[in-house]
């Protein structure tokens, strides 16, 4: 694979798999734009050497444009991310989340990349009344995450059609794997749980736990956007990435419980602020313009991603 392969957040737990991907695929120059605000440079750990590692800020145009100049792909997954954190502290997902994807998109228009694949995410659906989530679908944002990773998808069309950036939107549906940073209250669910699990504490599952999620293995997420940086004919448009299936939280609490061979009850709190009740990808679009079917089940995710914390991660 020839040319400059930029990931913007590739210290993170996203960011870093789909960096060992192009590594996997043969990429030979490979550039990781992160602040180290939630990406660590130990996600790159067994990588570090091949990566060129630069320490910028998106919300910084300077720092990032010399970097993203020339770049074949960039994949844009520097974010804050936290439907939460966005309800209780607007104002740094908004920078972040909005005026840095418009940094990172017009250094990819001035610096002449040739395409961006954009990370864009499933929240944007808000509650639908059909399941699963079709990308044709109206976008009902319920919180300021929410509705600044659309904006981004927005400014990525804008820049595809006005201005001729190549470039690509894949909505992620709540992804998990090995690397997830399970140290935040804000958090992914599943780190969570499984920080928990493995410290025999009991969870806290806020609302009912029969809200459901389309939990996506990262691995699948990776190859998602490795198709989506080399199919033709994409620019402008938005693919789903989920894995196609819907486990409530419930379900998610007692997998970990049937895999640990334990029984403890979680704890109930009260539902949070700006919770989507139900979330399933349609993949269909994916499948058919990517080539992208999803090859890891829930459970083989969960337990892939139950070892790797178990190892003492
Ligand atoms: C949302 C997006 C997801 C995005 C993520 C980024 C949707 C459907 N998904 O995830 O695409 O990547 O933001 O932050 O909007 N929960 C508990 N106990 C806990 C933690 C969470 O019960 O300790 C529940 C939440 O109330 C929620 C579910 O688990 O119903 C998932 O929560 P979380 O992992 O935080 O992700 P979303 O907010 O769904």
């Amino acid at each position: 694979m020839d040319g400059r392969y930029v990931v913007t957040g590739g210290a993170g737990f996203i960011g870093s798999a789909i960096v060992r991907s192009l590594l996997r695929e043969g990429a030979r120059s490979v550039v990781v734009i992160d602040n180290l605000l939630s990406g660590r440079e130990s996600n790159l750990e067994e990588i570090r050497r091949s990566v060129d590692f630069e320490r910028a800020d998106i919300c910084e145009y300077e720092q990032i444009a010399p970097l993203i100049r020339g770049a074949a792909v960039v994949f844009h997954e520097a974010a804050i991310p936290s439907v939460t954190r966005s309800i209780e502290d607007p104002l740094p997902s908004h920078e972040v989340n909005i005026n840095g994807t418009f940094n990172v998109l017009r250094a990819a228009q001035e610096g002449k990349a040739g395409r961006i694949v954009y990370a864009a995410s499933s929240s944007a659906y808000g509650d639908t009344e059909a399941l699963p989530k079709v990308e044709t679908m109206t976008p009902r944002p319920k919180s300021p995450y929410a509705l600044q990773k659309l904006v981004g998808e927005y400014y990525a069309n804008v820049f595809s059609s006005v201005f001729g950036v190549e470039a690509v939107a894949l909505r992620y549906f709540n992804v998990y794997g090995p690397r997830q940073d399970p140290s935040s209250p804000y958090s992914g669910v599943l780190s969570l749980f499984m920080k928990a699990i493995l410290e025999r504490r009991s969870p806290t599952i806020f609302g009912d736990g029969e809200q459901s999620r389309d939990f996506t293995y990262v691995e699948d997420v990776a190859a998602l956007n490795l198709k989506a940086a080399r199919a033709p004919n994409v620019s402008g448009k938005l693919y789903n990435g989920g894995n196609g299936s819907r486990i409530t939280i419930n379900e998610a609490w007692a997998l970990l419980q049937r895999l640990e061979g334990i029984i403890l009850p979680a704890r109930y709190g009260p539902p949070r602020a700006g919770d989507v009740r139900h979330s399933q990808a349609d993949m269909t679009a994916a499948a058919r313009d990517l080539g992208h079917v999803p090859q890891f089940s829930f459970e083989e995710g969960v337990r892939r991603t139950l070892a790797w914390y178990r190892d003492g991660h």
